[in-house]
């Protein structure tokens, strides 16, 4: 029922340049895979590059942040009417460094997460607890918290494309990847808050995708786990082969 999703998040990685070679060599090799859904997160500076080579292929692309205003005095920022307007159909929101080095609060992933709804933009909302908050018994409470404020006030009649990202901060990038019963765990906390907040129904069909150091060689088991519905990879996603290869991860 939940058709898994395996996202690649360039980071601030990639001229306009690198990213059209990746493609060149990326798109025969995921050419007719329609196990699961492909979305590329290039920079803004390539992302319309992207947009305009996927056209046609089994491969989307959307932004790594955006502003929830449609225009207006904010300098630097890019708006979800902008990104809808390059055939921009998804968006990452709340990503953990856009919260460190951006100071994203929970407040704006919620106004962002809406102005998406709002766009027709698939949202990809990024929550995870910080090593010290796992340490001391937190993970639960953070995790409850970040899904209760991006779902303020989120009516359950627009959310239907939601997607969830489970990033524990402290996978990300160091190569300690989660294991699969912390992650189905977390997974499970994450669907019960969905469900009280937008109701039983959604949040059983709200894909719980996990991101932090996954590789070619544990693809396979991560995505094994029946609570897991896709990976957001970043690392891993930078070389085509590599990222295929994830892609491509062995069905339990
Ligand atoms: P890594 O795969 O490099 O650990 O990054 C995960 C991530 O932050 C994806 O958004």
């Amino acid at each position: 029922m939940r058709k898994p999703l395996i996202a690649g998040n360039w980071k601030m990685y990639k001229t306009p340049r690198e990213s059209l070679a990746f493609l060149e060599a990326f798109l025969p090799m995921v050419e007719g895979h329609e196990r699961d859904e492909i979305v590329l997160f290039p920079t803004m500076s390539s992302l319309g590059y992207v947009l305009d080579r996927i056209q046609g292929t089994n491969v989307r692309a959307g932004a790594q942040t955006m502003h929830w205003m449609n225009e207006g005095p904010y300098t630097g920022q890019t708006s979800p009417t902008m990104l809808a307007s390059i055939r921009c159909t998804h968006v990452m929101l709340g990503h953990s460094e856009r919260r460190i080095y951006a100071h994203e609060t929970d407040d704006m992933v919620n106004w962002k997460l809406k102005a998406a709804f709002g766009h027709d933009l698939t949202p990809i909302v990024c929550v995870g607890e910080t090593l010290d908050k796992r340490q001391t018994g937190l993970t639960e409470a953070v995790l409850r918290w970040q899904i209760a404020c991006a779902l303020n006030g989120v009516e359950r009649e627009v959310a239907s494309s939601l997607i969830i990202a489970y990033e524990p901060v402290w996978a990300i990038g160091t190569g300690s990847t989660a294991t699969p019963s912390q992650v189905q765990e977390a997974h499970r906390i994450i669907r019960r808050e969905v469900a009280e907040r937008i109701g039983q129904e959604l949040a059983d069909s709200t894909r719980i995708i996990y991101g932090g150091s996954v590789k070619p060689e544990n693809a396979g088991t991560i995505m094994s786990q029946p609570d897991i519905d896709g990976a957001l990879v970043g690392g891993g996603s930078l070389d085509p082969e590599t990222f295929s290869r994830i892609i491509k991860y062995p069905k339990a």
